[in-house]
């Protein structure tokens, strides 16, 4: 049988799989991306990955090509550019260095925008020609589908949603502006909300005892399911960004609804209720109880079969 390897290379974990033409994904796997080591730390160990994964298929696929989606990627040049969250240099070859082992056909997008494509193809963006997909995890990344298309961009790197400004005096970002979005709307961004809190809130928390690199959206979401005020707090002040940010963006494409994904979606209600109260309440009067927020229903990455599907549809220009 044909089959392609999907790709989704994420801050802190990379996953991997084979997809088939129908969308399918068999031998889904995952491992730490480690973006803070060396670029040839990294293809060593998806190289070795991928023999686990050609082995555990007992050799019974043809791989076909690799669609690769990856933070600040570059379509047109094949790179990835400037990555703020990796230490892999300005501009990373990735679809060159993979070329070098695999010899296939290689289709390359940006992380979240493979994650769109996954969502309109096999997701709950099927039934919609509008929408915005917001992976809040390491970054907050976006894909954006306008018309039932992939929003490219006249440089191949449209939907930068993660750095627009929500406070010129606001944190500082890995990508050397101040006050991005995604330094407070991801797991990244929480984090540090929950570390100002605990350093400005008397209230005692679970949190205190919890490192850095340990907390997890989950962690925090758990807390405040447990009646945590700092935990509480951080998915508040969180929401109110997102869901004010939101309503800028829907300002600017009008869509149907934002499909949000990602580690930090796991919290649920906790942070979805101040992001539908704040989205709501920025929202110009045209827009108003129009807008849904929907949260991915799919069970293999979007991402992955998102940019796995690029290689099926050899779509180059559709799904960039
Ligand atoms: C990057 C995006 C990426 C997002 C999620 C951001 O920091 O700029 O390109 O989609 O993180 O990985
Ligand atoms: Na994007
Ligand atoms: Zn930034």
């Amino acid at each position: 049988e044909k089959i392609v390897l999907g790709i989704d290379i994420g801050g802190t974990n990379t996953k991997i799989g084979f997809v088939s033409k129908n969308g399918k994904v068999y031998f889904e796997n995952h491992f730490s991306t480690e973006s803070k080591k060396p670029f040839e730390n990294f293809i060593s160990k998806l190289t070795l990955e991928i023999q686990n994964l050609t082995y555990k298929s007992d050799n019974q696929f043809e791989l076909i090509g690799i669609g690769i989606g990856a933070p600040n990627a570059n379509f047109y040049s094949g790179q990835m550019e400037y990555p703020p969250n990796f230490k892999w240099g300005d501009f990373v070859p990735i679809v060159q260095r993979v070329k070098q082992v695999y010899n296939v056909p290689i289709r390359f997008t940006n992380d979240a925008n493979a994650a769109a494509v996954g969502q309109l193809l096999y997701g709950i963006g099927h039934s919609m020609k509008n929408f915005v997909v917001l992976t809040l995890g390491t970054g907050l990344g976006s894909g954006i589908i306008i018309n039932g298309r992939l929003l490219v961009g006249e440089h191949g790197v449209a939907g930068e949603i993660g750095h627009i400004n929500v406070n010129p005096n606001g944190r500082m970002c890995n990508c050397g502006l101040q006050g991005c979005l995604e330094t407070y709307a991801s797991v990244t961004g929480i984090r540090r909300t929950v570390f100002e809190l605990i350093s400005e809130m008397k209230e005692d928390s679970s949190l205190k005892n919890v490192s850095f690199n340990e907390m997890t959206g989950e962690t925090i979401a758990n807390a405040a399911i447990d009646g945590d005020k700092i935990a509480e707090k951080a998915f508040e002040f969180t929401g109110e960004i997102l869901g004010t940010k939101i309503a800028d963006v829907v300002a600017v494409l009008d869509p149907e609804a934002i499909i949000l994904t990602g580690g930090l979606v796991k919290a649920g209600k906790i942070l979805l209720d101040p992001i539908k109260t704040h989205m709501e309440k920025n929202l110009f009067s045209a827009y108003k109880g129009k807008i849904k927020i929907l949260t991915s229903k799919m069970t293999s990455s979007d991402a992955v079969i998102g940019a796995a599907s690029m290689v099926w549809n050899n779509q180059q220009d559709k799904f960039n």
